[in-house]
Order: C-alpha cells, then sequence, then structure tokens
C-alpha cells in the first residue's frame, strides 16, 4: 500500500479515537490523544496562586493606568449627564449614516423587548409576562435625550442596562433613531410636501 494511503488512515483513525474519547459514556478515563488541550499551565479567573502574596492568580489593574481606547474624558458624553442635568441633544450629528447605524443597534439591541416599531410588543414580552414600556408614549416622548441614553445604558426598573454590550457612540445613535420612531407616529399632513398631499386625501 502507498505510503500515502497509510498515513491517511492513520489520520482517521486518531480522528475517530479522539471523537470517540469526547463522547464516550464508559466509566474509565478516555483516552487522551493531545493532553495538552485538556490540561494546559494557566490560571482560571479568580482561581488561587501561590506566586503572589495575596493568594490571587487574577491581578488587578496597575493604579492610575487606563487600557488603549477606555479613556472617558468627555463625560457628558460617557453618561448623559452634565452637571447633574440630562444632556438636552444627542452630542452627535445627526446625519443619515448615524440613524441608519441606530436602526440596525435598535434591531438588535432593542427589538427583541420593545420590538421593531417601539410599541412594546417584541419576541420576549410575548413569550413572558415581562412588560416592556412603549416608546410612543408622552413620557418617553418628553424624555431628553440624555435620560434616554441613560435608560439604554443603565437600564431602569426592570429593564436591564446596555452599557457593556452597546459602545456610547451607538447608545447615541440608538437614541436618534428612538427619536425618528417617536416622530414617526405624530406625522401630520403638513410634514408631506405639498405636491403629494393630494394622494394621500
Ligand atoms: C430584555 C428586554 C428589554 C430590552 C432588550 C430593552 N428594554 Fe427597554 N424596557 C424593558 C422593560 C421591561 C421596560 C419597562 C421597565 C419598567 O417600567 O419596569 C423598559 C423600559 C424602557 C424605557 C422607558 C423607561 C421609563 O422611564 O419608563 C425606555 C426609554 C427603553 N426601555 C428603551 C430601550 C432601548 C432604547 C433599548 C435598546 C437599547 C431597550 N429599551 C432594550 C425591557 C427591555
Amino acid at each position: 500500500m502507498p505510503k500515502r494511503f497509510l498515513l491517511n488512515g492513520l489520520g482517521a483513525a486518531l480522528a475517530l479515537a479522539a471523537l470517540t474519547g469526547c463522547s464516550s459514556t464508559s466509566r474509565r478515563p478516555p483516552l487522551e490523544i493531545f493532553p495538552d488541550m485538556d490540561r494546559q499551565a494557566k490560571y482560571k479567573p479568580q482561581a488561587a496562586s501561590p506566586l503572589f502574596a495575596d493568594g490571587r492568580a487574577s491581578r488587578r489593574p496597575v493604579a492610575g493606568t487606563v487600557a488603549v481606547g477606555f479613556l472617558k474624558e468627555d463625560q457628558a458624553f460617557h453618561s448623559g449627564v452634565s452637571g447633574g442635568m440630562y444632556l438636552g441633544k444627542n452630542p452627535l450629528t445627526i446625519d443619515r449614516q448615524l440613524l441608519e447605524r441606530g436602526q440596525e443597534r435598535f434591531n438588535i439591541y432593542c427589538a427583541p423587548c420593545h420590538d421593531r416599531t417601539g410599541m412594546g410588543h417584541g419576541i420576549v414580552s410575548q413569550r413572558t409576562s415581562w412588560l416592556p414600556s412603549n416608546l410612543h408614549d408622552p413620557r418617553q416622548k418628553n424624555m431628553t435625550d440624555g435620560e434616554l441614553f441613560s435608560v439604554i445604558s443603565d437600564g431602569r426598573r426592570s429593564m436591564p442596562g446596555y452599557k457593556y454590550q452597546v459602545p456610547a457612540g451607538d447608545r447615541w445613535a440608538i437614541v436618534a433613531y428612538v427619536r425618528a420612531l417617536q416622530r414617526s407616529t405624530s406625522g401630520t399632513l403638513a410634514d408631506v410636501p405639498a405636491e403629494l398631499r393630494e394622494e394621500l386625501r
């Protein structure tokens, strides 16, 4: 038999052994083909280590340092609050690109509960007794942009916060898009260009 076939056969046998090793229901320990995958010289989070004086394997960040890209100098931008007051207006320039980004992020992060229209009938609320707010209620409409940003960031009552999943720039994009959604249900004939109004009557 040519050497190539022999090697292939050997490879297949090894792969089979590795697979059955993983899914075996036998009480005997599985055959470990690559033990370094199972047993690695590493510490798991929160594990103990005799190497450090405090006995912890996880180290604290060095005091006074900031990870690259995590310096949040613009406090108002990152919290939605300035001088103890919610920001009145979105600090980003509202253009088509921002709204499209906001729409995309809203449909990913908010629609599961609030649904794509913002009425609050998302899939989660259909399957649970959780009641997301209707984003078209006057109270939500009257919130300043900064308050909306802060609800998205830190959550409110039963709503969880999203600041760890959604970066600040995207949260402001969502704020802009929520404003567009809210506006979309309060349009009047006066919003339609004069020459197109006849078509709607
Ligand atoms: C896991 C479900 C869930 C997701 C996802 C979610 N929300 Fe909510 N949201 C809720 C619930 C539930 C409430 C009602 C909170 C209450 O009154 O207890 C709420 C309330 C709100 C309110 C009203 C707060 C108030 O003061 O009444 C706003 C505004 C809001 N959500 C915006 C958003 C936006 C924007 C997103 C996307 C970033 C989002 N939510 C994602 C569940 C969710």
